[in-house]
């Protein structure tokens, strides 16, 4: 593997709404994440990535772009973000923002010109279909619930949306719309930029002639999945959006890569792959139905670690997973992977270690480095995302009642993410002087970076060591590129594995509340990190308690 440099990286997530407000309209924005630079470096983050900030209805939160050349003003200018990329860098910090190319927004000009003229040039840029009578072109469901065929209003066209119908398709097969998008790709590299987090990349390929699939729900659609599964040759896509962008100026890209199988991991993220890195999303699909998301299934501990290393193995030291436990589609990762009831600092921080030691670049989502956890929802109300919205009509048209809909769907919500940034005590968590657009976690008075920056018990702390401990030059090279190895694998609520590089290290975490006696096969060197102050070993014999995860070097 040739080595890159943004291989002994650690990333942060901003999902700059609910990051910082700088000028008091409940809306955080870029002078906002510019304030707040000195706290991410103060943690140790090298790579920062925004979430979109881009002209935008919001009508998915800035995931449907009007313009991708402008900043949307409720974020600032586009000052703000050249500015926001000189200061990173002056603190050795790279800016990644978010490449959304599967779709526009139907506010996009390309949109309203194509609806103009279907037959014209922009017609083209999207995928259209002649509206014939009670027949939509595919059976396909979006996304976000219902179909993706909806009307092109003034004609007698229909276009394609996978997600929302706010965000329609763009056309990829078409070599206009690809140069456009390698055009603003350029721009927006030649400012400056580290590279791009790619969403939803693996949907610019559709199964052509598009067609209708068997039925999953009693509503006569059926998933996206189907479609992609027969869906060949992004490739040829893929390795020209590298060619003609990210490799001219050596950027760091990591892909929103849902459905790829074993046997392609090299052509995504090897040495000549489309992407640098790929998140790792194999945690966070385990329990999941297609009935949708009243029917999930929780994650045990056991599911967590089995889905790790299921992940860890498949990629080898093939390239780079992009490792997370939350992010802003997702619930909080604490309220998600701990049994409940049993979230609390230790816990919290034994997910942290066992996440963080695995190999691949660790992306933290903002206030995971809190412990940040799910919010209280008590109304679907209360509820901003289009995506809960939609799965909590599923749940109602299951037979749920409203209350026991809310429940299952507040296990899943988006919006658990989405909450402002928690930064101290004070009036709306220190977020804004205004009216936080999406309510703030009542939680804040005992979660918040003031009050965790400077105790050195805080989760806060922990995360800070533990990135300070992947850069320090005695571990980095066995951090960063050791090969993992898993031990103990079917020993109920245990999670340990080996990190082999120059040194042999040992992560073991007791995923449980009950203490747990483990026998090492030999004596260890030096304890690198415990969530506990002290480890109760007799010898090889070492006794954890509850969720107690030690790093030691063997
Ligand atoms: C990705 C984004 C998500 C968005 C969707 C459509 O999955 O992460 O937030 O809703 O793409 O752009």
């Amino acid at each position: 593997m040739t080595k890159k440099w943004w291989h002994d990286k650690v990333a942060y997530q901003i999902y700059p709404k609910s990051f910082y407000d700088s000028n008091g309209d409940g809306i955080g924005d870029l002078p906002g994440i510019i304030d707040k630079l000195d706290y991410l470096q103060d943690l140790g983050i090298d790579i920062i990535w925004l979430s979109p900030c881009y002209q935008s209805p919001l009508a998915d939160q800035g995931y449907d772009i009007s313009d991708y050349y402008r900043i949307d003003p409720r974020f600032g200018t586009m000052e703000d973000m050249e500015r926001l990329i000189a200061e990173a860098r002056r603190r050795d910090m790279y800016i990644l923002m978010d490449l959304v190319v599967n779709h526009c927004s139907d506010e996009h000009e390309w949109f309203r010109k194509a609806c103009e003229d279907p037959d014209g040039k922009y017609g083209n840029f999207f995928y259209l279909k002649k509206k014939t009578d009670g027949e939509l072109p595919t059976n396909w469901r979006s996304y976000f619930g219902g179909p993706v065929w909806e009307d092109l209003p003034g004609t007698d066209r229909q276009y394609l949306h996978v997600f929302h119908k706010k965000q329609p398709d763009l056309n990829w097969e078409n070599p206009e719309l690809r140069e456009e998008v390698y055009r603003n790709i350029n721009w927006w590299l030649d400012k400056g930029l580290g590279g791009f987090r790619i969403d939803a990349i693996i949907n610019i390929k559709k199964a052509l002639p598009l067609r209708s699939y068997e039925p999953d729900r009693d509503d006569g659609l059926c998933g996206m999945h189907v479609m992609l599964q027969e869906a060949k040759g992004i490739g040829t896509f893929l390795s020209e959006l590298r060619d003609r962008t990210f490799r001219q100026y050596d950027a760091f890209t990591v892909g929103e890569v849902f459905n790829e199988k074993a046997e392609e991991i090299p052509d995504f993220i090897g040495d000549d792959g489309y992407f640098s890195s790929m998140f790792d999303f194999n945690e966070t699909m385990c329990g999941a139905s297609d009935k949708g998301w009243y029917d999930a299934r929780p994650v045990e501990p056991d599911d967590y670690k089995h889905r790790c290393f299921e992940s860890q193995a498949k990629v080898g030291n093939i390239g780079f997973l992009s490792n997370i436990i939350e992010n802003h589609d997702e619930p909080r990762g604490v309220s998600r992977y701990i049994p409940e009831g049993d979230c609390c600092t230790e816990s919290k921080k034994m997910l942290a270690a066992l996440n963080f030691m695995l190999r691949g670049l660790p992306f933290i989502y903002q206030g995971q480095e809190l412990g940040m956890e799910n919010m209280p929802f008590t109304s679907i109300e209360e509820i901003d995302d289009i995506s809960t919205r939609d799965e909590y009509l599923v749940a109602l048209e299951a037979g749920l009642t409203p209350a026991e809909a809310l429940k299952a769907v507040s296990k899943y919500s988006r919006d658990n993410a989405r909450t402002p940034m928690q930064w101290s005590d004070e009036a709306n968590a220190g977020f804004t002087s205004g009216t936080p657009w999406l309510r703030v976690n009542p939680n804040y008075a005992s979660i918040n970076a003031k009050s965790q920056k400077d105790d050195p018990d805080s989760v806060y702390a922990f995360y800070k060591k533990l990135i300070a401990l992947r850069k320090d030059p005695a571990y980095k090279e066995t951090i960063v590129y050791g090969a993992l190895k898993p031990a103990w694998e079917e020993r109920h609520n245990l999670m340990a594995y080996y990190r082999k590089g120059d040194r042999t290290l040992f992560v073991i975490g007791n995923y449980q509340r009950e203490e747990q006696e483990i026998l090492l096969p030999g004596a260890y060197k030096k304890v690198l990190l415990n969530n506990y102050k002290e480890i109760a070993a007799d010898g090889s014999r070492i006794r954890l308690h509850g969720y107690q995860v030690v790093i030691l070097e063997m």
